[in-house]
C-alpha cells in the first residue's frame, strides 16, 4: 500500500484511516466481499497504534461499508451497492479486462523499485544522466530562437526534421531516403506499436528474437499475435530457422534488433544479414529492423544495416534517438515505402495528433548541427569505459561465476551464471542491497541469465553495484 495518513493533517489518523478505504471500496479498490488487511498488519504497515485502526474500521462498520466479526477480520459489505444508492463501477474487473496487457508484475516491480533514489539502477535501459548533452541543449534554447508553426504539425512529422533524419541516415548508416519516406514517432516504442497495430491482425504468426526486447512482448501479445522465436548466439539468429518456421506457421512479419541486441548485446554477422535479406525476398516476409544501437559501437565501425543492403523494399526501418542522445525526447523514425508511412501516419494521428512540435525542433538543431557528431564520439568513449568497469567488475567479484561475451557496443551486458541460482531470488537479495538488474528470463525462454545495463551508470556505480550483486549473488549460495 502506498498510502499513508498524513500526520499534519489536523483530520485525526483514524479518519484520514476511515475515508482512505471508503474511497477505495467506492472506486472498486477494495472490491465487495473482499477481506481488509488485518487490524496487526495494518497498523504495522501505517505505523499506528492497533486501536487507531480498530476505531477506524468501526467508523466503516457504522456508515455499513465494513462487517465485522471476532475472529474471522474486517470485510467490505457484500452489499455496498444498496447501502450507497450509487452505482460503482467494479474497476478491479475493468482494470483487469482491458485487451491491452499490463506489463509483467516483475517489471513493474523492478520500475518501482527504480525510482528509489539510492539503488544503483543497471536495470533501466538507458544513459545515465552525465552522458546526456544536456549543455548543448541548453545553448540551442538559449541562442536558437523558436521560429517554427505552433499548430498540430503533419502527421508524418515536422518536415524539416525528416529532412534532416534522411541526411543522417544517409551520413551515418548508407541509407537513400527522402523525407516521404519517414515518419517521426515517439521513440522506437511507438514505431513498434503503431506497425503491429496498422500492418497485422490477431492470430498473424511473427518471429521474433530469443531472447528479444520485453517492452515489445506485451505489444505483440495484446495485438493477438502468434508468436515464435528464433534463437540466439554470439551472432545473431540463424537466417535458416526461418524456413522451419515459415513453413510451419506462414510467418508474416520478422522483428529483428541486429546491432548491439537488447538485452545479448550480440551483432548479426553481414553473412547472415544478407542471408535474411534472401530469405526475406524469397518469402515475401517484411523484416523490421529494429535498429537504435548501431552508432553506439565502440571502435566506431558501424555495420551496413539491412535497410542499407535491401533493393526490394522489404525492410521496414526502426531507430530512435534515446540510446545516443536523450531517451527523454522520445524522437523515433520509420523509414518504409511511402504506401505504409502514411498508413501509419494516419494511425499517430489518431493516436495523439501527430508528434509534438517542440522535441522535433530541437531535435533537429542538435542532429543537424556539428556538435552532434562531437557528442557520439565522446559517447561512444564514455560507454567503452563503462562497459570496461563493468567487465572488470565482474572479472574481480564473479569470474568463476559468471560468463559473458564483451560487447562490442550498445550499454547492455548479458551474463550466464554458472551457478544454478534462481534469478527472482537473486533480484529480491540484490534489491534489499541496493542494486537493481533485469533476470533474463524476462527476454524469452532463456534461464540463468542477467541483463546488466552499463550504460546507465556512472563509473563509480557501477563498481559499487557489482560488488552489491555479488555479494548477494554468495548470500544465497551460502544457503
Ligand atoms: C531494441 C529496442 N527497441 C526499441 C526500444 C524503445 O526505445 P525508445 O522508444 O526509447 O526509442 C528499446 C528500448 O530499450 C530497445 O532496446
Amino acid at each position: 500500500m502506498d498510502w499513508r495518513p498524513n500526520r499534519a493533517d489536523k483530520k485525526p489518523i483514524y479518519k484520514q484511516i476511515a475515508d482512505y478505504f471508503e474511497q477505495g471500496i467506492s472506486s472498486g479498490i477494495f472490491p465487495p466481499d473482499s477481506m481488509l488487511p488485518s487490524e496487526r498488519a495494518l497498523a504495522m504497515e501505517l505505523q499506528v497504534n492497533r486501536s487507531t485502526v480498530v476505531a477506524a474500521y468501526e467508523e466503516l462498520q457504522s456508515i455499513g461499508v465494513v462487517e465485522r466479526k471476532k475472529g474471522s477480520g474486517t470485510r467490505v459489505s457484500a452489499d455496498i451497492w444498496g447501502i450507497s444508492h450509487k452505482r460503482i463501477p467494479n474497476w478491479g474487473r475493468y482494470v483487469e479486462d482491458g485487451s491491452f496487457l499490463p506489463n509483467l508484475p516483475l517489471v513493474q516491480r523492478i520500475r518501482k523499485e527504480t525510482e528509489k533514489k539510492e539503488l544503483i539502477n543497471l536495470a533501466s535501459g538507458e544513459l545515465a544522466s552525465p552522458l546526456f548533452p544536456t549543455e548543448q541543449f541548453q545553448k540551442i534554447l538559449s541562442e536558437q530562437p523558436f521560429t517554427g508553426h505552433l499548430g498540430y504539425d503533419h502527421p508524418q512529422g515536422n518536415m524539416v526534421l525528416r529532412d534532416t533524419i534522411s541526411a543522417h541516415v544517409k551520413e551515418y548508416k548508407d541509407i537513400d531516403t527522402n523525407a516521404s519516406s519517414i515518419l517521426i514517432t515517439s521513440g522506437a516504442q511507438q514505431a513498434l506499436n503503431l506497425i503491429v497495430q496498422c500492418l497485422l491482425k490477431p492470430r498473424d504468426a511473427v518471429a521474433i528474437e530469443d531472447p528479444s526486447y520485453c517492452f515489445s512482448l506485451p505489444i505483440f501479445q495484446s495485438a493477438g499475435l502468434r508468436i515464435f522465436h528464433l534463437p540466439m548466439d554470439k551472432h545473431g539468429i540463424d537466417p535458416d530457422d526461418l524456413i522451419s518456421l515459415h513453413r510451419k506457421h506462414r510467418i508474416r512479419m520478422v522483428f529483428l534488433n541486429p546491432d548491439h541486441h537488447n538485452p545479448t548485446g550480440s551483432v548479426l554477422s553481414l553473412a547472415r544479414r544478407k542471408r535474411v535479406l534472401e530469405l526475406s525476398a524469397e518469402f515475401g516476409i517484411p523484416i523490421i529492423e529494429d535498429d537504435p544501437y548501431s552508432l553506439t559501437t565502440f571502435d566506431g565501425k558501424v555495420n551496413p544495416t539491412l535497410k542499407s543492403m535491401d533493393h526490394n523494399g522489404n525492410i521496414l526501418y526502426i531507430s530512435s534517438l534515446s540510446k545516443i542522445v536523450a531517451s527523454g525526447l522520445r524522437i523515433g523514425w520509420v523509414i518504409g515505402p511511402p504506401q505504409v508511412i502514411q498508413r501509419l501516419a494516419d494511425a499517430k494521428q489518431q493516436v495523439d495528433f501527430g508528434h509534438s512540435v517542440f522535441p522535433q525542433w530541437i531535435a533537429n538543431e542538435f542532429v543537424g548541427s556539428k556538435h552532434f557528431i562531437t557528442h557520439i564520439l565522446a559517447l561512444r568513449k564514455e560507454l567503452k569505459r563503462q562497459k570496461d568497469v563493468m567487465t572488470a567488475s565482474l572479472n574481480a567479484r564473479l569470474s568463476e561465476q559468471t560468463e559473458f561475451i564483451v560487447p562490442k557496443g550498445g550499454i547492455h551486458l548479458w551474463c550466464k551464471l554458472n551457478e544454478n541460482v534462481n534469478e527472482y531470488h537473486l533480484l529480491e537479495e540484490s534489491m534489499k542491497r541496493g542494486v537493481a538488474f533485469v533476470p533474463g528470463s524476462i527476454f524469452g525462454s532463456k534461464k540463468g541469465y542477467v541483463r546488466f545495463t552499463f550504460g546507465r551508470g556512472e563509473t563509480h556505480l557501477i563498481r559499487e553495484g557489482i560488488t552489491r550483486f555479488a555479494d548477494a549473488f554468495y548470500s544465497i549460495q551460502q544457503l
